[in-house]
């Protein structure tokens, strides 16, 4: 039977013309350029125009990443559409962008998981494209969180972007693409990220509307230490599932939504920060485009090379995550993704010692967390009491 792999032919991004920056925040709420940079990174995002919508947007990033590859609209087989901000909540973006494209043959869904809805996604498109059912498929992430925002709420006002993301998962014989995945759901935190109003439970009332529950509340802390904890659980597990340690992981994509967070978790994780993308600064919180986005900016600026193994990885409302180790194809793929491929050793003690390899990394990685988990449960009592004790003094 023939092999099928998952690749990425092409790609595209965009976002709005508009800029929001940190000092224009600072002239709508109570916040400043300095509390927004220390505590997520933040500079500046960018704002859907008046008249731009989440579909305008996805349609600007599909129709580059359909040029990148070669191919026309006509070619493909099913779009994925990963956004929670769609136009409307019927009929579905991912139909309103097949007609906009031209997408004839297409079928057409939308996939909602917050902001792991990309990497849900592309995890998605590769079960069509190796089963063989499928040839190219159009996987697109896009929001516009400026719709969806509560602009009068410093606690969540100053972290989103809006922008699109888009790439296109073809089949192909070479060896690559999709190696590994991990997607998960802890339902019980839902309410952590939640926009209350909207929906069939509950009627949407004037007074609701007066008291913005048809934006986006949500508990910052408990999804910081969320995030923090299943980033790392997640990339642990796809990239142990490979076979792999960290060490042999050239690129980690990690979802945008604070600084802090990806610094913490690649600290845990014990990676050099030099193979981590970062460009929250520019975008903010783009949610389902913020993965797209960062691994868009990662192929145009050359740190992509053909053989690179890169992990994707992502969390949010639901509250969901999701991870996927891909090998980027393009060149000879390596014969043996294992480093004591080359000691003259027997097939069984070779595969022994890389297995001892991977659950030495992984052993390694859970004494770091829980070493900073300990440090986190000290400091954060004295940071409150001093806090406190500041308050009280008046300062
Ligand atoms: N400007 C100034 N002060 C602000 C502020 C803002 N924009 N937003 C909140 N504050 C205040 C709070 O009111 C609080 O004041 P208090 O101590 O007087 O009550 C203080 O800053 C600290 O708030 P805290 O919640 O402890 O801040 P934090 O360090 O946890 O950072 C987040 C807040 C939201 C940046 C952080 O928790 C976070 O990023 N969480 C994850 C959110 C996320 O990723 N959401 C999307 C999921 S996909």
């Amino acid at each position: 039977m023939t092999t099928y792999y998952s690749k990425i032919t092409g790609w595209g991004m965009y976002v709005p013309e508009r800029v929001l920056t940190n000092h224009d925040l600072a002239q709508m709420v109570d916040t400043s350029d300095e509390w927004i940079v220390t505590r997520t990174g933040i500079r500046e995002r960018h704002i859907a125009a008046d008249g731009e919508a989440t579909v305008s947007m996805a349609l600007k990033a599909s129709e580059k990443a359909l040029e990148v590859a070669g191919i026309t609209a006509a070619d493909l087989d099913l779009i994925i559409f990963a956004s929670s901000t769609p136009d409307y909540l019927c009929p579905p973006a991912s139909s309103l962008l097949q007609d906009r494209l031209g997408a004839t043959k297409a079928g057409a869904m939308v996939l909602v998981a917050g902001c792991s809805g990309f990497v849900y996604g592309l995890v998605t498109a590769s079960q069509f494209i190796q089963t063989g059912l499928y040839q190219h498929i159009l996987v697109v992430g896009t929001e516009k969180l400026s719709w969806a925002v509560d602009w009068s709420d410093r606690n969540t006002c100053v972290l989103f972007g809006d922008g699109a993301g888009a790439v296109i998962v073809s089949r192909s014989l070479e060896p690559g693409g999709l190696i590994s995945a991990r997607l998960g759901s802890e339902g019980a935190e839902g309410d952590a990220l939640i926009v209350p109003a909207i929906g069939s439970i509950e009627p949407l009332t004037p007074e609701k509307i007066e008291r913005n529950e048809h934006k986006i509340r949500m508990d910052g802390r408990r999804i910081f230490k969320f995030a923090t904890q299943v980033m790392v659980d997640a990339v642990v597990d796809v990239v142990s599932a490979a076979g792999l340690t960290i060490n042999d992981i050239d690129l980690i994509i990690p979802h945008q939504a604070n600084e802090r967070i990806i610094d913490l978790a690649v600290r845990r994780l014990g990676v050099d920060r030099s193979k981590v993308l970062i460009n929250i600064d520019r975008y903010g919180n783009t949610s389902a485009a913020s993965v797209p986005l960062a691994l868009c900016e990662a192929l145009d600026q050359g740190r992509i090379q053909p053989g690179d193994r890169i992990v994707m990885v992502a969390f949010g409302a639901g509250l969901t995550y999701a991870a996927c180790l891909w090998e980027w194809q393009g060149a000879e793929t390596r014969e043996e993704p294992i480093l004591v491929s080359n000691w003259p050793i027997s097939e069984t003690l070779r595969e022994r010692l890389q297995q001892m390899r991977v659950a030495a990394w992984r052993a390694q990685t859970e004494a770091r967390a829980k070493l900073s988990d300990a440090t986190m449960a000290v400091m954060l009592p004295l940071y409150t009491f001093r806090k406190g004790v500041k308050k009280r003094l008046g300062k």
